[in-house]
This record gives C-alpha cells, structure tokens and sequence, in this order.
C-alpha cells in the first residue's frame, strides 16, 4: 500500500505517468497537484478521472503551508515530481516564472517532505524528474553520461539544474531517500502544441507555416512518452536511492529531417499528394542560445534495471499523428483556449 503525491500530472508527462500509476497499481492511492497553468489540462485525465483511487486536487508547489497540510491529510509515502515551466522558448521571454517554479517549488517540496518524513525514511521515495537539457550543448560526436558535468544554457534548463542539486543536497544533507531521472525529448499524445512535433502536426492540419529555427540542424534526441514513463516506474520501484538514471532513446533527429518525415507521413495519412505540406517549411530567426545536439546514453538503466524503449520512431510517430487526428477536438479546445473551464465544470460544480 502506498500513497503517492504527483505533481504536475495534469501536464503532458505527468498526465502518461498518472495513468500508468492509477491504472497499473490499484491497491496505491495516487493524488495529483497540478496548479493548472496554461500547461494543465485535465482533459489529459478523464479517462480516469473517476478511479476509486485517484484524487485530483488543484495547488501551488510553491505554496508551502498548503503542501505541509497535504503531507498532513495524505501521509505520502512516495513523491514523483513532474510539475514545472517546461517550455524553453517560454524561458527566454520569463526566466523568473521558471526560479520561481522550477527552484522555489522543488526545494519548498523537499523541505516539506523532509519535515514530514521527520527522518523516518523507511520504504520513501522522493523521484525528481529532470531533463538532459542539464548537460548543456553537444558537437557531432558524443553522448550525456550520468557523470557529465552540468553546463546548463537556457533559463529554463539552468532553473532545472538548479532544482537537480537541490534533490542531492537533500539526499547528502538530510538523507532524504531521492531518485532522479534525467531524459531527452518526449513525444506521443497529450503533448502541448507550442513544441515542435504537436506544434507542427497541427499546423500541417491547417495548412499553416512550419516555423524551423534557424537552418533546422539543431539535433534532439526523442523518445515516446509512453516509454518515459515506463522507465519511470522501473526506476521508482527498483532504482537504488542517491542515483540519477539517464533515460533517452537512442534515436537521433536533426530537426529539419524530423519536420520533413512528419510532413510525409501526414501527407500520406492525409491523402495530400506527396510534398504538399513540405512547402509549408518556414525558416524563422533562431532561438536564443539554441543548443545544438543532445544525445543520452542510457546503458546504466539497460544494464542495472532492464528498461528499453518499446517503440521504433516511426512506428511512435505514426501513432502520435493518428492520435492527434482522432482527437481534433482536444486540439482544438486547447488551441482556442476552452480546456481552462473544464476544472471548473467537473470540480467546482461538484463542490
Ligand atoms: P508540461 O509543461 O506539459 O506540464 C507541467 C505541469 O506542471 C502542468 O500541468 C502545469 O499546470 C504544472 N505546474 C506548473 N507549475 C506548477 C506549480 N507551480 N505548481 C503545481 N503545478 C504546476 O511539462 P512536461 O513536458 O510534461 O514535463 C514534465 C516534467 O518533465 C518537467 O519537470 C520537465 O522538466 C521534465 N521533462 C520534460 C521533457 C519533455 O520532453 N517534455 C523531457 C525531459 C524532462
Ligand atoms: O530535451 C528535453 C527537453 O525537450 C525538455 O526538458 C523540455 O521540457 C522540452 O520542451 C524539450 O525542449 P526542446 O527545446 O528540445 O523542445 P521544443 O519542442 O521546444 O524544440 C525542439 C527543437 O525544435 C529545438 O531544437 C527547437 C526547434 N523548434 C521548436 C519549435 C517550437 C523549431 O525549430 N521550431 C519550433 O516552432
């Protein structure tokens, strides 16, 4: 038996990895803490929004006194950490929002699990997930290992470093039992479409420019979502405390190759002739500090706990694109905003 706090689980990550818990793990009581920012939505959830054992409760990570008298009402005995600004561009234009979050919101989450467990750590887990944006900017050649030093670059991954070292201060000052994951780029459904993939499956339906930054050579590294939370589980369950896992997918795209792979498989799906939608390429001014490549090795979480990707790229992006057109109206509330009242109808009206 346990009862698990996940933040940010109305989010595109944290939605898969809710799912995963409630569904997977009957006998565990799962609460997810979402502040429902632009980024929320719990339409993500309404699947199970009605399992007996998944509470849904709206809150700030940086709201201290609030998360203590969670950890009261709750007595957690696990944390799985997904809440946080997650957009890099956003990073550029608000650096602040993303201390406040990404900083304040995970140390004030650390302090107060800290302060609950009270030194009792028996059969507790604390899992941060990060991102291998904490690495820094890759050349050509060459992977992020669990030891390469940290050189973050934007405002959002330097706010993310932050929060890593944070984790392992706790871990080394107080022993508070952590785990940390870092990984490369998901994809798959539910994914907010102000990033790259969502972004330009939607504009393709709509015979909209594709914005590509710069010449579109910049290289990341993508993983189903599916798969990220997979890895999660494994490493939450089985992962030894004090440890970072890497988590990626082997699976290498500049980005100008992925949009022109996207834009054939949806002319296909879409029955336009062949390189209709490759015209809408747009190149547009870079991103500020746009870091080149990333590229994880994940051969300690292969090796130590068996965790593989089960999909093959093209087969996760073609599910990802039939996902996206079976569910235009989720798209569609997103784009135009609607998805923000549904907390109020299903909850408020409830209370
Ligand atoms: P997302 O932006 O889709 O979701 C973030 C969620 O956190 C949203 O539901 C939002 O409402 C919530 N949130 C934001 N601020 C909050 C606050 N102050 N209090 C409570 N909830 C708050 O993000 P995502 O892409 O699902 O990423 C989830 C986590 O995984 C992040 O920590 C991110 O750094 C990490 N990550 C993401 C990727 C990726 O490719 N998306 C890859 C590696 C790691
Ligand atoms: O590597 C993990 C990270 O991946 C996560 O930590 C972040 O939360 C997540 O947002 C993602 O960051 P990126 O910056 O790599 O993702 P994004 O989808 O914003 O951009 C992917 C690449 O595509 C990047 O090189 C910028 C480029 N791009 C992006 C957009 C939105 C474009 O060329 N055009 C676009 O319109």
């Amino acid at each position: 038996m346990q009862t698990i706090l996940i933040t940010g689980g109305a989010g595109f990550i944290g939605s898969h990895l809710t799912r995963l818990f409630v569904t997977k793990y009957p006998d565990y009581t799962i609460v997810n803490l979402d502040a429902l920012t632009y980024a929320g939505n719990l339409n993500n959830l309404r699947d199970i929004e009605n399992a007996p054992n998944y509470t849904f409760v709206k809150g700030d990570i940086t709201d201290m006194k609030f998360l203590q008298d969670l950890f009261v009402q709750y007595q957690f005995t696990g944390v799985l950490h997904c809440a946080a600004e997650s957009h890099v561009d956003r990073s550029i234009t608000d650096p602040l929002a993303f201390v406040k979050t990404n900083v304040m919101g995970t140390a004030t989450l650390l302090q107060v699990a800290k302060e609950a467990w009270k030194g009792d750590h028996d059969n507790k887990v604390f899992y941060h997930i990060s991102t291998d944006e904490v690495y820094g900017s890759l050349g050509e050649e060459g992977f992020f290992y669990e030891d390469t030093a940290y050189d973050p670059r934007s405002p959002y991954s330097a706010s993310k470093a932050s929060s890593d070292h944070f984790v392992r201060a706790y871990y080394h000052t107080y022993k508070l039992p952590v785990k940390i994951s870092n990984c490369s780029n998901n994809y798959g459904p539910y994914h907010f479409p102000e990033k790259l993939i969502p972004l330009s499956i939607n504009n393709i339906i709509n015979n909209t420019p594709l914005p590509v930054y710069g010449k579109g050579e910049n290289v990341r590294d993508w993983l189903y979502v599916v798969d990220h939370v997979r890895a999660i589980d494994t490493i939450y369950h089985h992962g030894k405390i004090g440890e970072t896992y890497n988590i990626g997918g082997h699976n290498e795209w500049k980005n100008l190759d992925l949009i022109v792979e996207l834009c054939r498989q949806m002319d296909k799906k879409l029955g336009r002739e062949a390189g209709t939608s490759e015209k809408l390429i747009s190149f547009v001014t870079d991103r500020a500090g746009h870091d080149l490549r990333y590229a994880i090795d994940a051969t300690k979480l292969k090796d130590e706990l068996g965790w593989m990707p089960s999909l093959q790229f093209e087969e996760g992006l073609s599910n990802t694109i039939d996902w996206y057109l079976d569910n235009k109206a989720w798209l569609e509330d997103v784009v135009n905003g609607h998805y923000k009242a549904y907390y109020e109808e299903q909850y408020n009206a409830k209370a």
